[in-house]
C-alpha cells in the first residue's frame, strides 16, 4: 500500500515561531527586548497553545489569531514590557514568519515523487495564507487545511478526521509531520504514521500514543515517506 499523503503542522514545523520575536529582537532601539527575548517567546509560544487546550476541552472556541496575542499579552505582561509598539510589531511578523531553511527543496522532492502534499494547522485561513506566501511554498501544497473548518483546536479528533475527508484516505496512507510532541502523539491516535521533528532534542510527551519516527530537521522526509 504505502503512502500518498504527507501533511505538516505549520507553526513550529514548517515556519520558525521563534523568529518573530529574534528578528524583533535586532531591531535598533530594543536593546531591553533583545536582552529578554528567548523567555518572552517561550512564554508566548507556551500560553499560545496551553490557550488553544483550554478552548478546546471547555467549548471556547476563538480562532488562533485571537490565542496568539491573548498569548503575546501574558508573555509581555509576565516580562514587565507592556510596550504597544513591540506588541503590534511581533503580531506583525507573526503573519510573515520564514519556513525553515530545508522546507523549500523537502516539498519540491515530495511533489516531484509524486505525493500529495498538505498543510494541518490552528492557524486561521488567513495567518496560513500570509505564511505561506512569505515562505514563497504555495506551489508545493495540495492544501492547506485550518482548524477554522471545524471550530476545535488540535488534539481533538475531528481535526486529523479533516484529512481523510478532504483526500478521500484512510488514515495509514498519511505520513504526518509535527515539531510539536504532543500534535504527533495524537495524530499517530489517529493512525497516521507520524514523524516528531525534535530540534530541541526534547523528552517524548508521555501521552496514549508516540510517534513512530523522530528526526533533527525536516530533510530526510521524502526518503522516509518512500521507505514506508
Ligand atoms: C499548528 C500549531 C500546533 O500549526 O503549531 O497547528
Amino acid at each position: 500500500m504505502g503512502i500518498t499523503t504527507v501533511i505538516f503542522d505549520a507553526y513550529g514545523t514548517l515556519f520558525d515561531v521563534a523568529a518573530a520575536a529574534r528578528l524583533a529582537a535586532k531591531e535598533p532601539g530594543r536593546e531591553a527586548f533583545a536582552a529578554k527575548w528567548p523567555a518572552i517567546a517561550a512564554d508566548w509560544r507556551a500560553k499560545q497553545l496551553q490557550y488553544t487546550w483550554l478552548r478546546a476541552t471547555s467549548n471556547t472556541h476563538c480562532d488562533f489569531w485571537q490565542v496568539t496575542q491573548d498569548g503575546l499579552d501574558y508573555a509581555l505582561e509576565a516580562a514587565n514590557m507592556q510596550n504597544p509598539e513591540l506588541r503590534e510589531r511581533l503580531l506583525a511578523l507573526y503573519w510573515e514568519l520564514p519556513a525553515f531553511p530545508e522546507v523549500p527543496a523537502m516539498l519540491e522532492a515530495l511533489k516531484s515523487a509524486g505525493y500529495n502534499t498538505g498543510i494541518l494547522s490552528n492557524g486561521s485561513p488567513d495567518m496560513l495564507a500570509g505564511a505561506v506566501k512569505s515562505a514563497g511554498i504555495g506551489a508545493a501544497l495540495d492544501a492547506v487545511l485550518s482548524v477554522e473548518t471545524i471550530g476545535v483546536f488540535k488534539p481533538h479528533p475531528t481535526v486529523y478526521a479533516m484529512v481523510d475527508q478532504y483526500f478521500s484516505i484512510t488514515p495509514d496512507r498519511v505520513l504526518f509531520v509535527s515539531s510539536n510532541g504532543w500534535d504527533a502523539a495524537y495524530a499517530a491516535h489517529h493512525g497516521f504514521h507520524t514523524v516528531w521533528v525534535n530540534r530541541g532534542n526534547e523528552p517524548m510527551d508521555r501521552l496514549p500514543s508516540a510517534p513512530q519516527h523522530s528526526m533533527a530537521d525536516l530533510t530526510g522526509i521524502p526518503d522516509l515517506a518512500a521507505a514506508l
